[in-house]
């Protein structure tokens, strides 16, 4: 029986014109650039016009990827979109994207993993591939998490930024691909990253509408970062583990871009030479399921990122959620 593999073949990504610099924000909130940088290493963030959706976003990234792949979107057996962020409830973000391209009637769906659902995506999206169930698969990362934030709450609009992120997977019979996986969450951290309004708990009716905070993004930021400090770490050695790898087989490590200090402090556990850490969170902030693959797309076309090499991927977020895979990227 022929063996497949998923090839990473398209890198694409998007992030609207606007730019948000910590001095802009310090205009609006009581914080500073210094304090700002020194506690999470973002500089600027890039925020979505009026007239833009997150599917929009989400489709000006797959286009790239798309193109780069020389895939034609009629010829994508499977799209799906992770997002925490997306222009609707309902319908799913992901049968717009699927319209917005003009891919065929193919499945298209939503995962919502918190910013790990890009790499759960992979790994799904991988194991369609690995099936022999569907040669190009579009993973697609996409946030338009200010839409989501109260620019009055300085603890989180500061952090977070708009952007898009994906990929094309290809099937292939060269040995790459998915090597290891780690896929893990605990529901009893809910509440430290949460946005309440909106769901059946809390639907959006006169009686329920007037708790401001209940609308927004609210995060627990200090218990977030220790639960994101020991799942990166742990979950790094686990998947190195799997693969039966070690850091020097790896080329790259592209984390999770949430915060520059959780990427220092697992580059410094792990005993990794910084520049192995690809980190663009300086510029981005933090683009929850978007902020992988934009990271990877960027470090691609500065030429870091090449064939033949192994990337390990490491996410943790709302849920409490965390994600780890290991791709190797196949030589041409
Ligand atoms: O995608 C996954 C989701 N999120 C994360 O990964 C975030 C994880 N957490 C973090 O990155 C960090 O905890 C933060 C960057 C959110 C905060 O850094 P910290 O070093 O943990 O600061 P802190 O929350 O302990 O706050 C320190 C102080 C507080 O003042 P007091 O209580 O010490 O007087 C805050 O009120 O900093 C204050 N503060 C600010 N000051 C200026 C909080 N936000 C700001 C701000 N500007 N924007």
């Amino acid at each position: 029986m022929t063996q497949h593999y998923a090839n990473i073949v398209g890198l694409g990504m998007y992030a609207p014109e606007k730019v948000l610099t910590n001095a802009d924000l310090a205009k609006i909130v009581d914080t500073s650039d210094e304090w700002i940088v020194s506690r999470s290493g973002i500089r600027e963030r890039h925020i979505a016009s009026d007239k833009e959706q997150c599917s929009d976003m989400a489709a000006a990234a797959s286009r790239d990827a798309l193109a780069m792949a020389n895939v034609d979107p009629s010829d994508l057996d499977l799209i799906i979109v992770a997002t925490s962020s997306p222009d609707n409830h309902v319908p799913p973000m992901s049968s717009l994207v699927q319209d917005k391209l003009g891919a065929g009637n193919v499945g298209a769906y939503t995962l919502v993993a918190g910013c790990p659902g890009w790499v759960y995506a992979m790994v799904q999206g991988s194991a369609m591939i690995q099936a022999g169930l569907a040669k190009n698969v579009l993973v697609v990362g996409a946030e338009l998490i200010s839409r989501y934030l109260d620019f009055t709450d300085r603890a989180t609009c500061v952090l977070f930024g708009d952007a898009a992120g994906a990929v094309v997977l290809q099937a292939t019979d060269k040995p790459c691909g998915l090597l290891s996986y780690e896929l893990g969450s605990d529901g009893s951290g809910a509440e430290h990253l949460k946005m309440k309004g909106c769901g059946t708990e809390l639907p959006p009716r006169e009686d329920t509408i007037g708790n401001r905070e209940d609308w927004y993004l609210q995060m627990n930021g200090r218990e977030v970062f220790k639960f994101a400090t020991r799942k990166m770490v742990d979950s790094l050695h686990s998947v190195l583990e799997k693969a039966d790898l070690t850091f020097d087989d790896i080329d790259y490590v592209v984390p999770h871009q949430a915060n520059m200090r959780i990427i220092e402090y697992a580059a410094g556990k792990a005993k990794l030479a910084p520049e192995k850490m690809i980190a663009n969170v300086s510029n981005y902030g933090n683009t929850s399921a978007a902020s992988i693959p934009l990271a990877m797309c960027e470090a691609y076309h500065d030429g870091r990122i090449k064939p033949g090499q192994k990337l390990v991927f490491s996410s943790f977020g709302a849920g409490l959620t965390w994600a780890a895979a290991i791709f190797e990227l196949a030589t041409p």
